[in-house]
């Protein structure tokens, strides 16, 4: 969507994975302090997310939502303050149907609302909105409801910023239950869900990377596809599990949503979520989504994105279950010929020098990520660009 609010793909957090239906007042208020002291903030992640069930069942008199006294006691406006007070932006979740997913559809959704709602979430000074899609009407349930549902809150998010100023990003949740081509999303939402829920599994999160990673051609600045939030910490994976999970989502150039409990975080865990390198990778300013240079058919990953400097982020990736050699090569990436190439490792932060070869030795389910960068071209030695105007 080219409003402008997503120029590299959005970082934050969401209480979703973690808390599910769980979400309040005082989780929000603490996970937004723990993301300024655990470096999470400086790191660049930016949004802090609500998800389902923090509104009341049934709307008021007036038609409007009402966050439920009892999980937000000082309602969302103020929650907004104390998240602005520390440098980030809230969010929120809402469903483009009659009722949102948990317990059975318990809370309101927007249909025939959305601009009430636009104009609700603007005053409460809202900067994203998730919006899903359960619970839609028996006549809703096809590819073209769908997209007019999406396209009547794109709508009326921007007639709320135009009226009131406050700007939102648009995450849409549509899982594809309908088929829905993934094509129509770029002109609709700043990210598009591209496959059903993750799940704190390694064999749930490789299912995601199987569909997501096909769909580059669609991803670029202020769009993105989203292969749903991080697992990292939750417990289900192991760390070298986790690292692989965070490296293939930041080649992706996925939305950094973690979705663990900042407030208690293991160091292991901070230190994925907080990898300067990869963080670097994902919100690369080109905003291309990486590409398997191998087809992964045979478990063994090489995937490429072009980053804006001309080098190039590189993940190996053994999914298999027994360890593996995995290698690439400068040309198979589509770097230009040098007499050597500056690989810099993603996870040690350190450089070596390689002649154009990348290979490690990999346990099962881990990878390696690297920056690899030419540095000496062959034919005068020296790049290009430094010869140019001598
Ligand atoms: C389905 C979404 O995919 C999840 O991420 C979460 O938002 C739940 N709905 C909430 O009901």
């Amino acid at each position: 969507l080219d409003n402008g609010l997503a120029s590299t793909p959005p970082m934050g957090w969401n209480d979703w994975n973690a808390f599910g239906c769980g979400v309040d007042e005082q989780l929000v208020e603490q996970t937004a302090d723990a993301m300024v002291s655990s470096g999470m903030r400086d790191a660049g992640y930016r949004y802090v997310n609500i998800d389902d069930c923090w509104a009341l069942p049934n709307r008021d008199a007036a038609g409007e939502l009402v966050p439920d006294p009892a999980k937000f006691p000082h309602g969302i406006a103020a929650l907004a303050d104390h998240v602005h007070a520390r440098g980030l932006k809230l969010g929120i979740y809402q469903d483009a149907g009659v009722h949102t997913c948990s317990k059975g559809g318990g809370f309101s959704g927007s249909l025939g609302h959305e601009r009430q709602d636009a104009m609700r979430f603007a005053a409460w000074h809202v900067d994203y909105i998730k919006y899903d899609d359960c619970n839609v009407p028996a006549d809703g349930q096809n590819v073209d409801s769908s997209i007019a549902r999406y396209v009547a809150m794109r709508d009326a998010l921007a007639e709320a910023t135009a009226a009131t100023g406050q700007t939102i990003v648009f995450s849409v949740c549509e899982k594809g239950d309908y088929g829905v081509p993934n094509s129509a999303w770029p002109g609709i939402g700043n990210l598009w869900r591209t496959t059903y829920d993750i799940h704190d599994n390694y064999g749930r999160m490789v299912w995601i990377l199987h569909q997501n990673v096909a769909l580059a051609d669609l991803a670029g600045p202020n769009r993105w596809n989203d292969p749903d939030m991080l697992e990292v910490g939750n417990g289900g994976m192991t760390d070298v599990e986790y690292r692989s999970h965070f490296a293939l989502w930041a080649e992706m150039a996925a939305p950094l949503i973690a979705g663990t409990d900042l407030r208690t975080m293991s160091p292991a865990t901070r230190e994925i979520l907080t990898n300067r390198d990869l963080i670097a990778v994902d919100q690369d300013p080109l905003g291309a989504q990486g590409r398997p240079v191998t087809d992964g058919a045979d478990g063994h990953w090489a995937l490429s994105k072009p980053l804006a400097d001309g080098s190039r982020a590189v993940t190996l990736f053994n999914e298999t279950d027994a360890p593996a050699t995995i290698s690439t090569t400068a040309a198979q990436l589509g770097l230009a010929p040098s007499v050597d190439y500056q690989l810099r490792d993603l996870w040690t932060h350190t450089t070596t020098e390689s002649a154009g070869t990348i290979t490690d030795t990999l346990p099962a389910h881990g990878s390696a990520s690297y920056r690899v960068t030419p540095s000496r071209w062959p034919s005068v030695g020296t790049p290009p660009h430094v010869a140019v105007g001598l």
